[in-house]
């Protein structure tokens, strides 16, 4: 009997190793991972270049205090801050810690000028910031916040796709809107690039900041490093986390010097947040990344995904209501029963994972290949026809 704690709704099965877009079973067997850790896997299990660049730091130094200058966080915050709108970066270890430090940085800014009042975060219903106090009470959501209370205060919420809703929200209290680009845990909503420039007009006329929430739809999973670039905005705040470690645990704050100014020593810190080791292979997977044509074939690879699946949706319509998502974020919503659904693909060796609203998310590693892309079809298809 297994002395963890039951809060996961864990499958029966456990993995001895993993390569590129596979992991394979305790008992021997081969399964095609579309789930990578939910989005985590940017470069699939096992890549060869991640190992070496944690190998050798291993050898080096693993950890030191942030008391310390640590030169692998300086270059990666550098290189951070060269490919993004960012002036300067906050390491942390998670997601939601990410997310946290955001409001941190949201609030603290507006203390800061004289603006105290000026601390509530209005964020979309039922989305997904984490699962920390603070996080939980963010996303809105009753099933997250149930047995949780008493309520973490600050936060307001309006209905996601509902413009009358998000601007009768803003009060003279609100200091930021944060919101995911691309909703995952939520069913892969994808927000326009008109609204988000609808968006950035609204913070900039109220004067208030933006916050993108791109730990599941950033460093690259959308096709762009960051999702918000398709709509040629600049945000003030941008929590990431996920990709941005390939598997190793790195979270951070992306934010504009205005708002970077107010983090003076003191305001925040980490223990772990920013070692050697993270940052090591942080550099790694930016090396990856934004190695030439990297980004282009994620697009081109989304791209031809995405056509084939709205081909099964329309020959499966009784089966798939609709095909959503960027990139290599995809979710399909079903019309059929997701557990089910979920059940019947990894019983043909496809790993998916359901999110919110009837909705499978299909989540390969960016540098998955055509050929297994078109096996993920053919299982896809094999599945449907068997309603
Ligand atoms: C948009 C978004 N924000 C925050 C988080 C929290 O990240 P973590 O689980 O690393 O704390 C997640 C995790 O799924 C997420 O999707």
């Amino acid at each position: 009997m297994s002395s963890l704690a039951k809060n996961y709704n864990r499958r029966k099965i456990s993995f001895t190793r993993g390569k590129g877009s596979y992991l394979y079973s305790v008992n021997g067997k081969k399964y095609l991972d579309f789930i990578q850790g939910i989005a985590v896997n940017s470069l699939g299990h096992s890549n060869k270049y991640l190992i070496k660049a944690i190998n050798s730091q291993a050898n080096k130094v693993w950890h030191v205090s942030n008391a310390f200058i640590i030169p692998e966080g300086e270059k990666l915050a550098k290189r951070l801050t060269q490919k993004t709108f960012a002036d300067a970066v906050i390491f942390q270890n998670s997601g939601a810690e990410a997310t946290e430090v955001a409001i941190k940085v949201a609030r603290r800014y507006f203390y800061s000028i004289g603006q105290k009042k000026k601390n509530r975060i209005l964020c979309a219903k039922n989305s997904f910031h984490g699962r920390t106090l603070a996080a939980i009470f963010a996303s809105g959501s009753k099933k997250m916040t149930e047995g949780f209370g008493p309520k973490v205060e600050g936060f307001d919420h309006f209905n996601f796709g509902d413009h009358k809703s998000l601007t009768k929200s803003i009060s003279s209290k609100t200091a930021a809107i944060m919101i995911e680009p691309i909703m995952g845990e939520g069913g892969i909503k994808v927000i326009p690039d008109w609204c988000l420039k609808e968006l950035r007009k609204i913070c900039d006329k109220k004067k208030i900041l933006l916050i993108l929430d791109e730990v599941q739809c950033g460093i690259g999973r959308s096709g762009k490093f960051l999702s918000y670039e398709y709509a040629k905005i600049k945000p003030d705040i941008v929590p990431i986390a996920k990709g941005i470690g390939g598997g190793f645990p790195i979270g951070a704050v992306l934010m504009n010097k205005k708002v970077a100014k107010y983090m003076t020593p003191g305001s925040h810190g980490s223990t772990f947040g920013g070692n050697p080791l993270a940052m090591s292979v942080g550099n790694a997977v930016m090396d990856q990344i934004f190695k030439k044509g990297f980004l282009n074939k994620v697009q081109s690879s989304s791209k031809f995904f995405l056509k084939e699946l709205n081909e099964i949706q329309s020959d499966y319509p009784n089966v798939i209501q609709e095909i959503r998502g960027k990139g290599l974020l995809i979710g399909l919503k079903l019309k059929v029963e997701q557990a089910d659904f979920i059940k019947k693909l990894f019983d043909n060796k496809l790993l998916t994972i359901k999110a919110a609203d009837n909705v499978i998310r299909i989540l390969p590693p960016l540098n998955v290949s055509i050929k297994e892309i078109k096996i993920a079809l053919n299982v896809l298809k094999k599945v449907c026809k068997s309603y």
